[in-house]
């Protein structure tokens, strides 16, 4: 009979997730856990990754917290650097981490927030990206996924910049899997409609019932994931069942 234990820390897979706090990242990151990865989780917020390491039930070796402002110019590399400090390689990638603020005509926009907007929802993916490829090359295999948004194909009124973004990041993952396929890389963009989460607002027009879980997400991330290279799904599009807006 064999007597081979549990493989030892070195040996298993590493997954990065940013935006790992709450939410969409929340749920991926238990994914991840549970199927064996050990873990860098980002945010600014120190309870809600502490809560999200809880949750996985990863001993603190396996669970690094990385607490960076991604919106900052140098955060990508950072972060970078930390995962492969700690772990020496990197397997997984989620982009994951976005934000928009409140529906507002482009004429009103602050400009500052403009500028944040492009820089968590498409300048910081894309800066990882790049990080994580050189790595993934040497490695000869990978996986990047960015959860993109269907406000890119929806083009709502009052979320110009946000769309632009979510449509960049799409753009930006199909031109790379061009590049990257080549060295066993696989790349893909999430492209969720209404998920439950905070980054909705509660309004009386939407039925939270009918949005998406986050659960819904993850588990798309891990089709990724567990996708032969030969294979990789480079877009998936995920809508609810019913639509959650009610009409008038
Ligand atoms: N909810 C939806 O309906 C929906 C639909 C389509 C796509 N998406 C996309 O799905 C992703 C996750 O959204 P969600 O709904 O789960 O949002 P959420 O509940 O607001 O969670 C966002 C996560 O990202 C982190 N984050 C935000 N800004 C950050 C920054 N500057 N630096 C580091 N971390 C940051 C947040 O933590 P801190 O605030 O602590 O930093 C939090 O952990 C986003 O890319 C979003 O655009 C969402």
């Amino acid at each position: 009979m064999s007597q081979r234990g549990p493989s030892p820390i070195a040996e298993k897979r590493v997954a990065l997730v940013t935006g790992a706090g709450r939410g969409i990242g929340r749920a991926i990151a238990l994914e991840l856990a549970a199927a064996d990865f050990s873990l860098c989780m980002v945010a600014r917020t120190r309870e809600q990754l502490d809560d999200t390491r809880a949750l996985t039930g990863l001993p603190k070796e396996r669970s690094l917290l990385v607490l960076i402002d991604l919106a900052s110019e140098d955060a990508p590399a950072a972060v970078m650097q930390t995962v492969l400090d700690c772990y020496g390689r990197i397997d997984v990638l989620v982009n994951n981490a976005g934000w928009a603020p409140p529906r507002t005509s482009i004429m009103k926009m602050r400009a500052e927030d403009l500028d944040r907007v492009l820089a968590v929802n498409l300048r910081a993916p894309i800066a990882l990206t790049r990080l994580a490829a050189l790595k993934m090359t040497d490695q000869g295999c990978g996986a990047i996924i960015n959860i993109a948004s269907s406000a890119a194909q929806k083009t709502p009124a009052g979320e110009a910049v946000y769309a632009a973004a979510k449509a960049g990041l799409i753009a930006f993952t199909r031109a790379s899997f061009q590049e990257l396929r080549l060295d066993g890389i696989k790349l893909s963009a999430i492209v969720p409609g209404l998920v439950d989460t905070s980054l909705i607002p509660q309004n009386k027009r939407l039925v939270r019932a009918l949005m998406l879980s986050p659960a819904d997400v993850a588990h798309a991330v891990m089709q990724v994931v567990n996708s032969p290279a030969r294979a990789c799904p480079v877009e998936i599009t995920l809508e609810p069942q019913f639509d959650p807006e009610r009409s008038r």
